[in-house]
């Protein structure tokens, strides 16, 4: 099985040199084809990403992706944008799962959050009335509302899951929010087995940060999604170990959430945990699950005990150092 790896900017090459050579300790079937992209690819070519990237993506149809920044003032349109827009990612996924050993006050933090991708006030539709007026428009269709909410209750019923809950602001926004709430409750029909309720944004907000245990999978249209992807990450200490995948029809899209980390790009100081817990989700949907459990399993023992780990989390070792320790794990586990 063939993926496309686009390594990024700043930290991306250590961190995907991290995921290739674990992917050989799982001795998984899948072959990385490599194209670059980024900031750093544009300053010398004409372009954000290698010719060809496209085209892999749309015949691969899984892709991983490492950090990638936008050279200002070029006119060059973000490459997570381009991507999303091209291959139609409506589903963004992030799992937030508390890790034994990251300072946190929660515990036992087990959320998983479906954004959807595609509309609400991100198509960027924005207009000035008069030079002191603007206006924004927000749109939400049925169409993308139902595919999230789908996305979202299918996940749950593969995996076990109790409740879907729907976060909106329809008391507010009768119409848009109204829209998205109301296929939502109609797609819940269709999923009698699984609990389903609501919660409007800002309760929701102050709920999670009580007793974030409460809620298990949840569905938001794209701006709330954004939000509270970010507080959610925040109850289990913050963004460095966030996973997530970009999903559409076809394309799969995984991507470590933190951004490229030029301060320490080059320094054998990354931490390639993230990117590897989205290769972990890419081996889930790819009938690998036992080798992600496995992966998951040598990250979260190391993080458990501490020194082994990079040292943005209070171990003692470089990415690479800390690569190979968890490839002796996952060996010692006889893979
Ligand atoms: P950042 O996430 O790159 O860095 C913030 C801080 O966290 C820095 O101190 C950095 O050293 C640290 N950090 C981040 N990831 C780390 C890791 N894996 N291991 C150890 N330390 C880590 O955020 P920043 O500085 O705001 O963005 C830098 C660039 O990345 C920008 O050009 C931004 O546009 C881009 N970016 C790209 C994203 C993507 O492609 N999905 C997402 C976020 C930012």
């Amino acid at each position: 099985m063939e993926v496309v790896l686009i390594p990024g900017d700043g930290i991306g090459k250590e961190i995907s040199e991290s995921v290739k050579a674990v992917n050989n300790a799982l001795d998984t079937n899948i072959e990385f084809i490599t194209y670059e992209a980024g900031a750093e690819y544009a300053s010398n070519h004409d372009s954000l990403f290698a010719e060809g990237l496209l085209e892999a993506i749309e015949e691969k149809k899984i892709a991983l992706k490492g950090p990638t920044a936008t050279p200002i003032g070029k006119g060059f349109k973000s490459i997570n944008v381009q991507l999303r827009q091209q291959f139609h990612t409506f589903a963004n996924i992030r799992p937030i799962k508390s890790i034994d050993g990251i300072e946190s006050k929660y515990e036992n933090v087990d959320l998983v959050i479906f954004r959807e991708n595609s509309e609400d006030l991100y198509l960027g539709i924005e207009y000035m009335c008069d030079n002191d007026t603007a206006h924004g428009i927000k749109i939400i269709t049925r169409l993308a509302t139902n595919r999230i909410v789908k996305e979202a209750f299918e996940y749950a019923k593969k995996n076990n899951r109790k409740k879907v809950t729907c976060i909106h602001k329809a008391n507010i926004m009768k119409l848009t929010d109204g829209l998205f709430l109301d296929e939502f409750r109609e797609v819940a029909k269709e999923y009698p087995e699984i609990e389903s309720d609501d919660c409007i944004v800002d309760a929701f907000c102050m709920k999670a940060v009580i007793n974030p245990n409460q809620f298990d999978v949840l569905v938001a249209p794209n701006l709330y999604g954004d939000i509270i992807s970010d507080l959610c990450a925040g109850l289990i200490g913050g963004l460095g170990f966030a996973p997530s995948v970009n999903k559409g029809e076809e394309v799969s899209i995984y991507e470590a959430v933190h951004g490229s980390a030029n301060d320490i790009a080059g320094k054998d100081e990354a931490n390639p945990t993230a990117l590897l817990l989205s290769y972990a989700m890419l081996l889930d949907d790819n009938s690998y699950e036992d080798k992600a459990n496995i992966l998951r399993r040598a990250i979260f023992e190391l993080i458990k005990e501490g020194d082994k780990t990079t040292k943005d989390i209070g171990g003692n070792l470089g990415c690479k150092a800390y690569t190979e320790a968890i490839i002796e794990r996952i060996k010692n586990y006889g893979n």
